[in-house]
């Protein structure tokens, strides 16, 4: 205890400095002092306290819940969760604002992950579009839809950079590269929070889960991570730098330990990095009981501990952890913590809530009008359409099999998935309704040319139970007896369109799975109705990367269509029928077998890489070590040829750059968008340095025959790194160079880099 003691004596050094202020800030600043400086210790804890809706706000307060509502009323409650739609949320409000001494308004928390009501792709399957401004639109949507429902706080967006597919979160992020995922991080970010933060469409985001969370050991949810300081510096902390430099108001801890360190307990995290180094003045939300949690992790005995440590740690409010409500005074009281320490969370909590322009509207988002108005609008259906194609990744297509040619008469759509309207709505789905997904069938009938003739057999189903967000769901139904229509079905048709994959309860949290295969029986399914008819398209729906191995061996198409949100039969429709042109690219590496597991292009060297004639270097020996389809990759319905690679200088040094240009062309005979990649390689560092680093990537259209140039600037930022000297710098040395329309088939050139 005596060390943490210590630390914290050293870290508080730095909050009693002076930050560089512009006017603005400082009229801000003078505003949450003189809040702060009116509150009582008993209403400073309030603020730090979150609550999770467990009565029904516009009712009576269910047994139990009386104390909790008497604490609302009292103002010593600073947020709500899960509270959710006008009705309930002003109701709250209004109990908050008639009844306190203060009146401080409640900010109101939700899990708006992929979509409020209208349901975008999940984010690993939107992150395939590579399109920021997409990702950025369907984020302000999904604010635009909350804030209509007095939501004023997303918990979004998650930037765990995760490189492990049975962990089930790793659909809630955006994949396996910490450049690609902080790019996107800041797009959806700059969607929830907007411009404006005062806007009554703007709501606050939330950069999550800090830190080390998707390195969960052996894939499973909320297990021990063990990393070392050059990945957590170099992998998963730039995605929340970029974050706290593109101003997202709260950060969420995280469940798990690092090197025997819970994040919610970390010093290190969130005071020296987040608070000092990185001058963050947002606040800190636990996870959900993070903080008691801590008493499981065996760092703290009681709940009174468990704040101890993650107070002095950093962490700013209690997320329904029952700890900082009933201990914190007692701390004080005794000594162990400092008033100060309690000003200084209290100070972001209030901060948060003025930028917001709650001080001036506590009710700025219950406008009955506009929830009405913007709820599953037809506008956001349409967003969700265009993300929902954009999002599709096209990872087979021998023989032209699509876009279905108009020789086709006769469709058959078959599958488990294939008439389903729940599962699209994928995991996490907020206040989406049950069933309210476009399937493919009804997407294939809709755009089916006239006179196509589509017919359907289910051909097995996944589940025997009921499917939920919190129980515990299996899928392993093994009735077969659907089989002989399917295939009956699939004889008489031209074309079958064969959607598989998992259920959206597959994925999600607590959702690790150690087969990352088809569950039941579509293995079967997926062979029985190819013996009956070769003309096959896997339309896969799944929120995580999955061995496929024997489709992409024997199936002629197969379409990674995600779990795509409201509209994804139209979405899927569009792309067989080459309506749309696919162009998603994988954000993660999808793999042979999930023993290779964790798999992500991004890798190191080993000190053993080649193939030699013996058996001692780096592989596997049942099993290529390469992805079966690597990250960055995706097909189009034309085809799109590299030329020209070239620098504007063969080095540079110091605070220059050089420039990097590759000419693209349209080699098909459709137009189509193309995501031009930049990778480098530090040949020779202080560190070991992965064998290739995505650096910036460009999305284009070009029209059949059309040529475009590309260029990319590289400077020190760039080749930065995390060194051996502790610090992020940029070593001098030789660079390989890549540009490409994947991370395999790359052109390469070489640059120097001197000090
Ligand atoms: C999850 C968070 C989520 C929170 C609130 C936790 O279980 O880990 O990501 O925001 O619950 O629902």
């Amino acid at each position: 205890m005596r060390k943490i003691v210590i630390v914290w004596c050293l870290l508080v050094l730095p909050l009693t400095g002076v930050l560089a202020q512009s006017p603005t800030d400082a009229r801000l600043e003078a505003k949450v002092d003189s809040v702060v400086a009116l509150m009582t210790l008993e209403e400073k804890i309030g603020q730090m306290v979150q609550y999770s809706a467990s009565w029904d706000v516009t009712g009576p307060p269910t047994a139990g819940n009386e104390g909790r509502l008497d604490n609302l009323k009292k103002g010593l409650v600073g947020s709500m969760l899960n509270v959710t739609g006008v009705k309930s949320t002003k109701e709250a409000q209004r109990l908050n604002m008639e009844n306190s001494r203060l009146k401080i308004p409640l900010l109101f928390g939700y899990d708006v992950i992929h979509g409020y009501k209208t349901m975008f792709p999940v984010p690993l399957g939107e992150s395939a579009s590579w399109d920021l401004d997409l990702m950025q639109q369907t984020a302000h949507v999904a604010a635009k839809e909350s804030a209509a429902s007095g939501i004023g706080w997303t918990f979004a967006p998650m930037i765990d950079v995760s490189r492990d597919a049975r962990w089930g979160r790793i659909m809630e992020g955006a994949g396996e590269d910490p450049f690609l995922v902080s790019k996107i991080g800041v797009a959806r970010i700059k969607g929830f929070q907007g411009e404006d933060l005062t806007a009554t469409t703007a709501i606050a985001a939330c950069a999550k889960h800090f830190a080390g969370y998707g390195f969960a050991e052996a894939g499973r949810d909320y297990n021990t991570v063990n990393i070392g300081m050059n990945e957590l510096h170099n992998t998963i902390l730039p995605p929340f730098k970029e974050a706290a430099k593109a101003g997202v108001l709260t950060f969420m801890n995280s469940f798990n330990e690092i090197d025997g360190v819970p994040s919610t307990g970390n010093p290190y995290l969130q005071r020296e990095l987040l608070k000092n180094e990185w001058q963050y003045n947002g606040f800190i939300v636990s996870d959900w009981g993070s903080i008691s949690e801590m008493i499981a992790h065996g760092v703290a005995e009681n709940h009174k501990e468990a704040a101890y440590i993650a107070l002095t740690a950093g962490s700013d409010m209690d997320m329904e952890g029952n700890a900082y409500e009933t201990s914190l005074a007692e701390l004080l009281a005794e000594g162990r913590i400092q008033e100060a320490m309690i000003d200084d969370a209290v100070k972001r909590i209030i901060r948060v809530k003025f930028q917001l322009g709650l001080f001036d509207d506590p009710y700025k988002y219950c406008d009955e009008k506009a929830e009405k108005k913007e709820l599953y609008s037809k506008e956001n259906q349409q967003v969700a359409l265009e993300a929902g194609k954009k999002s599709i990744v096209l990872l087979k297509n021998e023989k032209g099999v699509l876009p279905i040619a108009s020789t086709v008469k006769h469709i058959a759509v078959i599958g488990p998935l294939a008439d389903d309207k729940d599962s699209p709505l994928g995991n996490w789905r907020a206040q989406a309704e049950a069933n309210s997904a476009v399937s493919v069938l009804e997407g294939i009938k809709k755009y089916a040319p006239k006179g196509v003739k589509v017919t359907y057999a289910e051909g097995a189903k996944l589940t025997t139970g009921e499917r939920s967000f919190l129980k515990h769901v299996t899928f392993n139904n093994d009735d077969t007896s659907g089989f002989e229509k399917a295939i009956k079905t699939a004889k008489e048709a031209d074309l079958v369109i064969l959607v598989v994959g998992e259920d959206a309860f597959q994925s999600g949290e607590g959702r690790s799975q150690t087969d990352i295969g088809f569950a039941g029986v579509q293995d079967e399914l997926i062979e029985a109705v190819y013996k009956a008819n070769k003309n096959v398209v896997i339309v896969l729906m799944n929120g995580r990367p999955m061995d496929i191995s024997w489709s992409a061996d024997h199936i002629p198409a197969i379409v990674e269509s995600w779990l795509l949100g409201s509209q994804h039969g139209n979405a899927v429709a569009e792309v067989l029928f080459g309506k749309y042109n696919p162009s998603g690219k994988l954000p993660v590496s999808f793999p042979r077998n999930v023993g290779q597991e964790p798999l992500y292009y991004n890798q190191k060297s080993t000190g053993r890489p080649g193939e030699i004639p013996d058996v001692t270097y780096s592989h596997y020996v049942d099993s290529r070590r390469d992805a079966l389809y690597p990250f960055g990759f995706g097909l189009s319905y034309t085809s799109f040829a590299y030329k020209n690679l070239s620098l504007s200088a063969s080095s540079f040094s110091g605070d220059g750059n050089l420039e990097v240009s590759v000419t693209v062309t349209n080699a098909g005979k459709v137009a189509g968008e193309e995501v031009v990649q930049l990778y480098i390689r530090d040949l020779f560092a202080s560190t070991t340095r992965p064998i290739k680093e995505l650096k910036g990537f460009e999305k284009i259209h070009l029209n059949p025959g059309e040529s475009k140039t590309v260029s990319f600037t590289i400077d020190k930022a760039l080749i930065s790194f995390y060194t051996r000297n502790k610090k992020w710098e940029a070593e001098p040395g030789a660079f390989k160079l890549f540009v490409g329309g994947n991370s395999v088939d790359l052109l390469e050139t070489m640059f120097e880099y001197k000090m």
